[in-house]
């Protein structure tokens, strides 16, 4: 078989390579398009165009197939915890236990934050959205660790990532703590990473926090399906913000206000705001009627997905987890018939089934943290702590394989 493809124009042929990776279609190697032709690609929404080349994870939207350097990620979630997986991620491959407890304790060391932040916090009015505290507080660890920005050794960047890793849980419970006037909580460094968050969130002085092994299992669930996505919208952004060579914490800053839109990490939330809109069972169907009008922006949050048409591997674990933690702590009884309902609905309707319309990661997931407790502004702040893994992870590998500044070119149609 060949491994050139051919275009032809005007009376004119051209080559390009057809390259192959080691699983998922073949790419067309376009580089040299302009060169050769004097014209320009356009793939609105790069729908068909792969930016990079990877090896951190694997994802085939047909099948329904999600993998971390090579591991299918239902084995993941049923035999290893986050932390595994950030390792996994990170240092490509998975710890032994004596490996795993040296990186738990690294992380440890790491998650107290400057107290100098604690002004930052407090400048902040107290309506403003956590993912904006998010946002604001990591640009702003650049002004406390400025010796990142020209790092070129590979273990500064190893170290930049367990800084940062270990941080933003921190950060994450003290904008939640400070905008409801909580009083501050300093990670405990008994407990495990996850088990550490939920207590930042919940504790109060002279209490003492006592957790079910069920909500730190979900949570910490939770955490890992979200560890990385390949080149998604929020990735992507921290591709190109690192292909201008600019401060680590600017680049993950950005893919924040990137993953905070409710067509991706917002979405979760959306759920929630959905389920308490349609508010009884029997207003579903007026709500599918909605989501299948195209006069009508209203769309089905939680189900839809650019990459999976079939099945979202990560839902199918969330689900079965779902259903033992309601079963264990209870939620209101009356959102999960609304979501069952709407799941019976959709997964039978012609318009879903015919364009691939599932529910996604974010459909179970919004219902596994309002059973937890945790506040919906918070949904969107639990998924930067679960995706910062791989937003490093593919900034390291970038950084290994540099790539040329990413600079689009475009189809100008204006005077
Ligand atoms: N409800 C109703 N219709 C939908 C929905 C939905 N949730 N999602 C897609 N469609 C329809 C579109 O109207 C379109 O119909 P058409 O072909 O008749 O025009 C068709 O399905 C294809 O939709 P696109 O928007 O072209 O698909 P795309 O791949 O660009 O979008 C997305 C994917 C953004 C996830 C979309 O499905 C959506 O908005 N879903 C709701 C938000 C959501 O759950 N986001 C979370 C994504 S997962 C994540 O980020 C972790």
């Amino acid at each position: 078989m060949t491994n050139k493809a051919k275009l032809s124009y005007d009376g004119k042929e051209y080559e390009f390579d057809v390259l192959e990776g080691t699983r998922g279609p073949k790419v067309i190697n376009m580089s040299s398009l302009y060169s050769q032709t004097g014209m320009f690609a356009l793939d609105e929404g790069l729908t068909s165009t792969a930016t990079c080349k990877s090896e951190i994870t694997y994802i085939n939207g047909e099948a329904g197939e999600l993998r971390h350097r090579g591991y299918e990620i239902e084995w993941l979630a049923e035999n290893k915890t986050f932390l595994d997986v950030v390792h996994l991620l990170l240092y490509k491959e998975l710890p032994s236990k004596e490996r795993l407890d040296a990186f738990r304790y690294e992380l440890k060391k790491r998650s107290f934050i400057h107290e100098g932040m604690h002004k930052l916090f407090d400048a902040f009015p107290d309506d403003a959205h956590p993912m904006a505290i998010m946002q604001a507080s990591v640009a702003a660890l650049s002004t406390f660790y400025p010796d990142h920005l020209n790092m070129d050794k590979h273990e500064d960047y190893m170290e930049m990532a367990a800084r940062i890793i270990a941080k933003i849980p921190t950060i994450a419970a003290s904008a939640y703590r400070y905008k409801h006037g909580y009083p501050m909580a300093y990670p405990n460094l008994d407990r495990g990473f996850t088990e550490n968050f939920l207590y930042m969130l919940r504790t109060y002085p002279y209490d003492h926090v006592e957790l079910r092994p069920i909500e730190v299992k979900a949570l910490d669930t939770v955490f890992m399906l979200h560890a990385d996505h390949e080149q998604n919208a929020s990735t992507s952004v921290v591709r190109s913000v690192g292909s201008t060579h600019a401060h680590p914490y600017s680049c993950i800053s950005s893919a924040i206000g990137a993953l905070w839109g409710h067509a991706h990490g917002g979405a979760n939330e959306g759920v929630i705001r959905m389920l308490e809109m349609i508010a009884t069972p029997d207003r579903v169907d007026e709500f599918i009627k909605r989501a299948k009008d195209k006069n009508d922006p209203f769309r089905l949050m939680g189900f839809g997905h650019r990459v999976y048409k079939n099945f979202d591997p990560r839902a199918k674990v969330l689900k079965k987890l779902r259903d033992q933690l309601v079963d264990e702590i209870g939620i209101d009884a009356n959102f999960m018939k609304v979501a069952q309902r709407i799941e019976d609905i959709a997964l039978n309707d012609e318009y879903f089934v015919s364009r691939g319309l599932y529910p996604n990661v974010d459909f179970h997931s919004g219902l596994i943290l309002k059973a937890l407790g945790i506040p919906n502004e918070m949904f969107a702040v639990l998924f930067v702590i679960g995706r910062i893994p791989g937003w490093i992870s593919q900034l390291v590998e970038q950084k290994e394989a540099p790539l040329k500044i990413v600079r689009p070119r475009q189809l100008y149609v204006g005077k």
